[in-house]
């Protein structure tokens, strides 16, 4: 099991016991996390539809599409956040789309960044990858700035490119290409 070490999160896949603590994550964070996220049904905040999230989740990593991660404190008490190397595809791309979310509380601490510079080293070193995208709605500034920071480029603008909240979103399109080519 991939265990990812920071000097304030623990890194690491979800088991079927972390379905009560993605859950809490969820419900606790349901209003900060709705204006970036896809219209979620009633279902969506059960216990059960969190522990079918990790059933997915590795059945994903099993067959190599996808590497989701929760991100903890040393204690491993809460969730923090996730992020979930997604979309993986193999071949001549190598590449994947980048999601992520903290929980509220502990927004705007460099808790993310700090998950992600392991995520992504992780990323392009063991797991192998050539290319990592993210992409962001222009007025999640946040989002935006995270990025940058994390070194990813802007490649282009799509319009109505993701259906967020409802609604079809403009998003702009970033990608970290792997630091040694
Ligand atoms: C985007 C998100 C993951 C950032 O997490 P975070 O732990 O707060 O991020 P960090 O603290 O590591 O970095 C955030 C950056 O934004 C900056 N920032 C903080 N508050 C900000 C604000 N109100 N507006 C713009 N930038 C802000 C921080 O200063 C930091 O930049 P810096 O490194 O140049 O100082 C978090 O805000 C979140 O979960 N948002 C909701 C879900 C979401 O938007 N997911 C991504 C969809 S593309």
């Amino acid at each position: 099991m991939t265990i990812l070490l920071t000097p304030r999160t623990r890194i690491r896949h979800a088991s079927e016991a972390d379905a009560a603590a993605l859950w809490r994550f969820r419900m606790e964070n349901r209003a900060h996390l709705a204006p970036w996220e896809p219209l979620r049904e009633e279902r969506y905040y059960t216990l059960g539809h969190s522990a079918q999230t990790i059933a997915d989740w590795r059945e994903a990593i099993r067959l190599d599409r996808g590497y989701a991660f929760l991100v903890l404190g040393h204690d491993e008490r809460e969730v923090i956040g996730t992020f979930n190397l997604a979309n993986l595809v193999r071949g001549v791309f190598q590449a994947c789309h980048l999601g992520y979310a903290v929980a509220q509380r502990w927004q705007g601490q460099g808790l993310m960044r700090e998950a992600l510079e392991s995520g992504l080293a992780w990323a392009f070193g063991p797991l192998g990858l050539h290319r990592v995208m993210a992409n962001y709605m222009p007025r999640n500034e946040r989002s935006g700035r995270l990025l940058e920071r994390l070194g990813f480029e802007r490649e282009g603008y799509a319009k109505r490119y993701l259906c967020i909240g409802g609604e079809w979103e403009d998003h702009v399109l970033t990608a970290l290409i792997h630091p040694r080519g």
